[in-house]
C-alpha cells in the first residue's frame, strides 16, 4: 500500500526536472497523476513512464498564464481521476540578467508563469476541493503545494525578477492558507536550493556571461559556499519532501514555506 493509494494528484510543469521527479514519486506512492507541461511531448514522455508504475495518469499541453488551461486541466482531472486531492503548482521559469538588463516583457514573463500560474492553480483547485468537501480536520479538504525557492527568503543578485516572484509565491501561499483553513484545505510551499536541472545550467552560463566564469564554474562555486553538505540536490531530494507534503503526515501543517536545500538557509 503507497501512502498516497488512490489520491487524484496535478503536478504543473512536470515534463522535465523537479516536476517530473515530483509526478514520479507520487506516483510510486500510488497517486493518479495529470502530468502537464507547455512542452506537451515531455508531458507524454512522464505519463508514459508513469503508467509503466500501475497509476492513472494522462498528459495535456498546459500553459499556466492562462486561466481557461488551467480550469481545463482540473476538469480533465475530475474527469479522468473522479475527483482531486493535490495540487502541486510547480512550473516555473527564471531569467537570467540584472536588473539593469531586465526589459519590462522579462520582468512580465517571470511573473505571469511563477505568480500567476501559481494564483491561477490554487484557486481552480480550491473551487474543486470546496466542493468535495472535508471530514472535519486540517488537511481532510485537500492539499495545495507551491513551489517557491530559497530565492523566497533571500534575494538572488542576476535573477531580481525571479527573487520577486518567488517571495511573491511564498506571501500568496500564506495568504490563500489562511483563507482556506475554514475549508479544511492546506496551502505549504516547497523551497529548493541549488537542483540540478536545465534552470540551473541556464543559471550558470548566463552568470557566466556577466562574470567570465566558465560552464560550471558558478554552479561549483555556488555549491562550495552556500550549500552546507556541499551537494547539489537532486529533483528526487525535492520530490521527497513534496511526498510529505501531500500525504496525512502533513495534515496539521499550513502557510509554511521550507527549505530543501541542504543547508542553505537555516531558519
Ligand atoms: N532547479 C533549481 O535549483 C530550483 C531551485 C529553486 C526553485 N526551483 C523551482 O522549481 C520549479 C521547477 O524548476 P526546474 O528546476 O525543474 O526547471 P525546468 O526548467 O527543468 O522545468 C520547468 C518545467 O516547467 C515548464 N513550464 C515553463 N513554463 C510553463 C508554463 N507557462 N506552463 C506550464 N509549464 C511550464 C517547462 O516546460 C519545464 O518542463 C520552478 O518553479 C523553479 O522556479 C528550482
Amino acid at each position: 500500500m503507497g501512502k498516497l493509494d488512490g489520491k487524484a494528484v496535478i503536478v504543473t510543469g512536470s515534463g522535465r526536472g523537479i516536476g517530473r521527479g515530483i509526478a514520479l514519486r507520487l506516483a510510486q506512492d500510488g497517486a493518479n497523476v495529470a502530468v502537464c507541461d507547455v512542452i506537451i511531448e515531455n508531458a507524454q514522455k512522464v505519463s508514459g513512464e508513469i503508467k509503466a508504475l500501475g497509476p492513472k495518469t494522462f498528459a495535456m499541453k498546459v500553459d499556466v498564464t492562462k486561466k481557461e488551461d488551467v480550469d481545463a486541466l482540473v476538469a480533465k482531472t475530475v474527469a479522468e481521476f473522479g475527483r482531486l486531492d493535490v495540487m502541486v503548482a510547480n512550473a516555473g521559469i527564471g531569467v537570467v540578467k540584472t536588473s539593469l538588463d531586465h526589459t519590462e516583457e522579462d520582468w512580465d514573463k517571470t511573473l505571469a508563469v511563477n505568480v500567476k500560474g501559481v494564483f491561477f492553480c490554487d484557486v481552480a483547485a480550491a473551487r474543486q476541493m470546496i466542493k468535495q468537501g472535508h471530514k472535519g480536520y486540517l488537511g481532510s479538504g485537500g492539499k495545495i503545494i507551491n513551489c517557491a525557492s530559497i530565492a523566497a527568503h533571500g534575494g538572488w543578485a542576476y535573477l531580481p525578477a525571479y527573487s520577486a516572484s518567488k517571495f511573491a509565491v511564498r506571501g500568496f501561499t500564506q495568504a490563500f492558507a489562511k483563507e482556506m483553513a475554514p475549508n479544511k484545505i492546506t496551502v505549504n510551499a516547497y523551497c529548493p536550493g541549488i537542483v540540478g536541472t536545465d534552470m540551473w545550467t541556464l543559471i550558470d552560463e548566463k552568470i557566466g556571461e556577466y562574470t567570465g566564469a566558465k560552464k560550471g564554474e558558478t554552479l561549483k562555486a555556488s555549491v562550495d559556499a552556500l550549500i552546507l553538505a556541499k551537494e547539489v540536490g537532486t529533483p528526487e531530494q525535492v520530490a521527497g519532501y513534496v511526498s510529505y507534503l501531500a500525504s496525512s503526515d502533513a495534515d496539521y501543517m499550513t502557510g509554511q514555506s521550507v527549505c530543501i536545500d541542504g543547508g542553505i538557509v537555516l531558519v
